[in-house]
């Protein structure tokens, strides 16, 4: 295809005018303990890489170079971070909890200070310690309290160095991905255990949010989900829209119900009440990358146009997703404010990214204009990072800076010089988009 069909594919996508954002707008980034520290730690996701179902993951040398990433980033204008805690190197064994970890993430808080970037520390990105993993996971009782335990503990070591906190990133998903489809360890593919599991999730959120809110000074305790947009491929299929309708009562229907009254409602269950899960959030983290399809052949992408632009792994770009969803949890949570906690895409092409980065942005601006309170944009990611399935394939890097896997030297892309420009002068210029 040639460069100008490919512009083309984006033309009613890309903002027409200038997008402008407050003095006060968040610019930050994201990412995730394990996906850019890696390394041999003593997680269930080491153990599938072992077992050659998913692949290794060397990291991209963040847990030495974490403080020089964070005066990076802050050099580009991003002035938020949202990081992870590993559970395992941190509680490598049942109740034993490393002081070494502790004291290194306490420091990535203090070297994010130091650079004038606040830190986001979420506590649980989708993997568990071995013993967690060999013991039932999170279904079995005994490792729930642990996670709690293991909230409590790092609240505590963190609480003056950070105050602003995720206990899980996409609970949702995690249950989606490891419990229901089973490509995520533990590989369970089991309906009752994935609604189980929901169930357990929402009620370690309201938990946990009680104990952070608890021990932290003045806290931002934040759920985060990824807004996973349920369409049928063929709206004329009734089957198809059966799947998507179902699909979405589960996932958003009973997430966003729960936060907003305590009530979970389970296909096939009681409606079971868990009172301090009403209003559980001080923020709602809201992902947004594609919407989902469900077709003849299973799940796909989805996108309103005939001939979208795809991404490096296959995904149809659709930013009206993310402005619809932003609208739809605005108005299920009310008063809850809004931010972006992660989006992005995969590829190895920069005019790519730029246009994805701007389409997205637009959208967000139909959003806010649509009265959703959106407060910031967090992009998903800083450095490269290990993505689950693909490892760090060319195609499935979504990082604003790149960096050389022999010296682990960090280099920003032309769209994080794009992005940290925007920030700049708090102005998205259509011009400046290729
Ligand atoms: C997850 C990240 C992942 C990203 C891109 C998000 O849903 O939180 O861990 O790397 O998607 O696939």
């Amino acid at each position: 295809m040639s460069a100008a069909d490919e512009r083309a594919r984006w033309s009613t996508l890309l903002p027409q005018t200038p997008i402008r954002f407050a003095p006060d707008f968040a610019w930050g980034v994201a990412s995730s303990a394990f996906q850019a520290e890696g390394g041999d730690v003593p997680n269930d996701w080491v153990e599938a890489a072992r077992a050659g179902r998913v692949p290794p993951n060397p990291g991209n040398g963040f847990w030495t170079r974490g403080e020089e990433d964070l005066r990076l980033v802050a050099s580009l204008g991003l002035r938020h971070y949202r990081m992870s805690v590993e559970w395992s190197r941190v509680e490598p064994e049942r109740g034993r909890f490393d002081a070494s970890a502790l004291d290194h993430y306490r420091a990535l808080c203090d070297a994010a200070a130091a650079a004038g970037v606040t830190p986001w520390v979420n506590l649980f990105h989708f993997t568990h310690p071995r013993w967690v993993a060999e013991s039932g996971g999170l279904l079995a009782i005994a490792n729930r309290d642990a996670f709690l335990r293991y909230v409590e503990h790092v609240g505590r070591a963190l609480a003056p160095h950070a105050r602003h906190f995720h206990v899980s990133n996409e609970s949702m998903v995690y249950v989606l991905t490891a419990y229901l489809m089973g490509v995520n360890p533990p590989f369970v593919q089991d309906a009752t255990s994935a609604f189980t599991m929901t169930r357990h999730v929402l009620a370690l959120h309201a938990d946990a949010h009680r104990i952070l809110k608890a021990l932290v000074p003045q806290p931002t305790v934040a759920t985060i989900e990824v807004y996973l947009d349920a369409r049928p491929e063929d709206p004329a299929d009734a089957l198809q829209r059966q799947a998507a309708e179902r699909f979405d009562a589960w996932y958003h229907g009973t997430l966003l119900e729960a936060l907003a009254t305590g009530w979970i409602r389970l296909p096939g269950r009681e409606p079971e009440e868990i009172p301090h899960l009403r209003g559980a959030l001080d923020l709602y983290g809201f992902n947004y990358y594609n919407a989902t399809s469900f077709g003849a052949q299973g799940p796909g992408s989805w996108s309103d146009l005939a001939d979208p632009p795809v991404d490096g792994m296959r995904r149809r770009v659709f930013p009206g997703g993310l402005e619809d969803g932003l609208v739809r949890v605005a108005t299920a949570l009310p008063g809850v404010p809004l931010l972006v906690t992660e989006n992005g895409c995969p590829t190895d092409d920069e005019t790519f990214r730029i246009r994805y980065l701007a389409s997205h942005f637009a959208a967000l601006d139909r959003a806010r204009a649509r009265g959703a309170d959106v407060r910031g944009y967090f992009h998903w990611t800083a450095v490269d990072n290990y993505e689950w399935h693909e490892g760090f394939g060319a195609h499935a890097r979504f990082g604003l800076i790149g960096f050389d896997p022999a010296t682990q030297e960090r280099s920003v892309k032309r769209s994080g010089r794009w992005l940290a420009e925007v920030i700049s002068r708090s102005v998205l210029d259509p011009a400046g988009v290729p």
